[in-house]
């Protein structure tokens, strides 16, 4: 029995929380490997719309263990909330939640630390989510974290004083005004509120699984173009987002990878800041954002946006080993008369589909293939045949061009609004 794994191919927000809720009922297992609450994954069913930070999207699944991996960075504060909301659903969290001991814990003061450097930045900011992500994976690297196993450790306390007196010292150095006793109560609250959760050496309990028969599904967050080593660096969040980052933050070993499910908008979107070769800073783009809603899930804030790009998703694809895509919000693309591809850049006088070492520094000019668009609303559609002709002109090039097949075409945020294609 092998693994597979579901993650983003652009820059996050392709819609990854509802695809793994519907791909949920094929697995016993889903299990999130990497990021932290900086991720929103939203669901909706039943008429009602639920947002996941944390906990991996196959909570809402009355058969499904959840597991929250060696490679996640947890605030105890934000998981009990998000973990008692989920409980009004009526959802049993305690029976079906497994935490890593290794996973890394996120304290107020990386939150402090996250706003204090961004501030310092000024307008070279990252535009982080200030959820405390990479202070948090700093300290990870640099050796001197604290895990969720030391919460119910004896010398929790000790630790915790060594970490926050050195993030004093930073906060100091960079002139940040903060008041910590305004957070360390609901810290220490949920700390306490977390013990009685099942807090697990999780890749004895995942490789136990897989031995066990089980299917497990690694899911990703944030996006490939995101990535600490391959994204738009220093743009990027501070964890793997690819696929090997399910090895390392889960421990199951390489060959245990079965298929890999890559997901992509049918146009682009990207929070914070950043190069954004295809971004539409016009009316086209105002009308994506509205009609796709594009607001972060997390921090409210109105994402960019801009036309799918080829060469991002080629690249996404070969850094994953994607063998089956997943296109989502089709429909936001009803209404526009053209919809545009971008197929290459052209650098300098080089024509080229890869992506520059710094798209930022290069003068990188999209080149589009334009298609007429498509008026009808795809939102109602459930087989593929009758989706409009001009959508699936689009389709097919798309899928020409990247050489992997489109098996799954979303048209809506609900569970039902889903075409299987193949
Ligand atoms: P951080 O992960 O909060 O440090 O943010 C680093 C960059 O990644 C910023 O540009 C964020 O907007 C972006 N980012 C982080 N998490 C997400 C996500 O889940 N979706 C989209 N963008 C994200």
């Amino acid at each position: 029995m092998k693994v597979d794994v579901v993650l983003g191919l652009q820059w996050g927000d392709e819609g990854k929380g509802k695809i793994v809720d519907v791909l949920t009922p094929k697995y016993d297992v889903v299990a999130r490997f990497q990021g932290g609450p900086n991720a929103g994954h939203s669901l909706e069913f039943g008429g009602n719309k639920y947002v996941l930070n944390t906990i991996p999207s196959g909570i809402f699944h009355e058969h499904c263990i959840n597991i929250i991996g060696n490679g996640v960075v947890v605030d105890p504060v934000q998981l009990k909330k998000e973990i008692e909301k989920a409980e009004t659903t009526g959802v049993n969290i305690r029976k079906n939640l497994y935490i890593s001991e290794k996973a890394h814990v996120i304290l107020p003061t990386h939150r402090l630390v996250d706003a204090a450097s961004e501030a310092y930045k000024g307008v070279h900011k990252v535009g982080s989510t200030l959820r405390g992500i990479s202070p948090t994976y700093q300290d990870k690297i640099g050796r001197s974290g604290l895990r969720i196993g030391d919460l119910i450790g004896k010398n929790f306390l000790s630790k915790y004083q060594t970490a926050v007196s050195n993030h004093k010292k930073l906060l100091d150095s960079l002139n940040y005004e903060y008041n910590l006793a305004e957070h360390e109560p609901a810290f220490f609250e949920a700390v306490e509120y977390l013990k009685q959760f099942k807090i697990v050496n999780s890749e004895y309990f995942v490789n136990q699984l897989i031995s066990d028969g089980k299917k497990v599904l690694a899911e990703g967050a944030q996006g490939t173009l995101l990535d600490i080593d391959f994204g738009s660096y220093p743009f990027v969040t501070s964890s793997n987002t690819i696929t090997g980052g399910a090895c390392s933050g889960l421990g199951i070993a390489p060959q245990k990878i079965n298929k890999v499910f890559g997901i992509f908008k049918a146009y682009c979107t990207r929070v914070g800041n950043g190069p954004f070769p295809t971004e539409q800073e016009n009316e086209t783009g105002e009308l994506l954002r509205k009609l796709g809603h594009e607001f972060g899930a997390t921090t409210g804030r109105p994402r960019r946006t801009g036309w799918l790009d080829l060469p991002g998703l080629k690249y996404a694809i070969m850094l994953n080993g994607v063998t089956d895509l997943i296109c989502t919000k089709s429909d936001v693309l009803s209404g526009f008369e053209e919809v545009q591809v971008c197929d290459s850049y052209k650098i300098g006088s080089d024509i080229s589909s890869q992506i520059p070492f710094d798209l930022l520094d290069e003068t990188v000019i999209p080149q589009y293939k334009s298609f007429p668009g498509w008026k009808e609303d795809l939102t109602k559609i459930r087989e593929y045949s009758q989706l409009p002709e001009t959508f699936k002109t689009y389709i097919d090039y798309v899928e020409k061009q990247i050489e992997v097949p489109i098996n799954i075409i979303s048209v809506g945020p609900d569970r039902e609004e889903t075409i299987h294609k193949n």
